[in-house]
């Protein structure tokens, strides 16, 4: 499935960004218009990268403005949407639950509602200019709440959100499939699991890690540092989001993971090995000295773990880099974003 002109929401954020740096080498002559809000999240260096791409056009703005929505979707004949815009940080939606429901469930709605006054006539049919249409969702494994040692989410595993940013999630999630089956808008959905890679936003558990190493500040981990999730490389995400975008069955939930739990712990030993190597303190000992464990955060859940075989059966895509290269070059980006700071 091929769009000429398509919709990226929350552009500037981490996996936002990646997805279009994959775009524009896959797809270098599609017309891209990005929208973000531009919050504390976005990373306006992005734009940058873009520089040369004359056809990536940004446009700062909120998804909950439907008007302006109306305007984009019209004026530029939008024919693909990958939603992405949303706030995305659990310890966030604890403190200010507000602006979870605001983005990530009025927002996703505006949208679906800008979709479906663009793309349907008032029988509720597709317009025929519009016939190729298609809205991704870009969604989490955490709707479906916690698991025990055992056993894995799949698409058909009942919600169960246990934070207020989950809980957001999960209701856009609801929102897109009812305007699947009440309009017949033609949407696809994924649910994906904890991604790292370049250009993450500092709050979350690997760029923390990193800098706070760095800096010789304590590390922190929450509890015991035993909670699971499983870890997927972000461009290899955007390669499943490209491969659900072209060949995804309308109306379908597929799950992305990249086999690969581990708790925290290992994920913060994993780190430091590397930074041990490539970045030795000056005092010779491991950076391991400064793990430090601090208070739970409240609702913290234990495990995720996700089956993602619905996609590897049926569309193909498989997770294809390493956990061990995908983590060094990750760090290495960050030490090397870090010296330029
Ligand atoms: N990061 C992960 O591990 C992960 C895993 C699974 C799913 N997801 C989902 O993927 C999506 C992207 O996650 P991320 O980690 O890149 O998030 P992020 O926080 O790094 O980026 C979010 C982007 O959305 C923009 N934004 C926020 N509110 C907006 C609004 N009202 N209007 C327009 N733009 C707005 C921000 O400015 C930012 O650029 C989210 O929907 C998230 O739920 C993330």
């Amino acid at each position: 499935m091929k769009t000429n002109s398509i919709l990226i929401t929350g552009g500037l954020g981490f996996i936002g960004s990646n997805y279009i740096d994959c775009l524009r080498v896959q797809n270098p002559s599609q017309n891209i218009f990005v929208l973000d809000k531009i919050t504390y999240a976005a990373d306006l260096k992005a734009l940058y990268r873009w520089k040369e791409n004359s056809n990536i056009n940004f446009i700062k703005g909120d998804i909950c403005d439907g008007g302006l929505l109306l305007e984009i979707f019209t004026k530029n004949k939008i024919q693909g949407v990958v939603h992405f815009a949303a706030e995305s940080h659990v310890d966030n939606s604890i403190n200010g639950p507000q602006s979870f429901v605001e983005t990530n469930i009025m927002g996703t709605f505006q949208l679906l509602e800008a979709a479906r006054k663009t793309w349907l006539d008032e029988n509720q049919d597709m317009k025929s200019e519009y016939k190729k249409a298609r809205f991704h969702h870009i969604s989490t494994d955490e709707v479906y709440g916690a698991l025990g040692e055992k056993g894995f989410f799949t698409e058909k595993t009942a919600f169960a959100p246990n934070s207020p940013y989950s809980a957001s999630k999960a209701s856009s999630d609801h929102l897109v499939r009812s305007y699947y089956h009440t309009y017949g808008l033609p949407v696809v959905t994924t649910n994906c699991s904890n991604n790292f890679g370049p250009f993450q936003h500092s709050e979350k558990l690997i760029p923390t890690i990193i800098r706070k190493a760095i800096q010789e500040d304590p590390i922190p981990i929450y509890g015991t540092g035993k909670n699971i999730r499983d870890w997927l490389f972000v461009t290899d995400h955007c390669k499943a989001i490209q491969t659900v975008f072209e060949k995804g069955t309308l109306g379908e939930v597929y799950i992305v993971g990249g086999d690969n739990e581990k708790t925290n712990l290992e994920i913060c030993t994993a780190v430091i090995k590397i930074l041990d190597k490539q970045k030795p303190r000056l005092n010779g000992k491991s950076y391991f000295e400064l793990i430090t464990h601090v208070k739970d955060r409240p609702g913290h859940d234990f495990r995720y773990a996700v089956d993602a075989s619905k996609i590897k059966k049926e569309l193909g895509w498989l997770a294809k880099t390493s956990f061990e290269d995908a983590l060094e070059t990750t760090v290495l980006h960050y030490l090397r974003s870090i010296k330029t700071l």
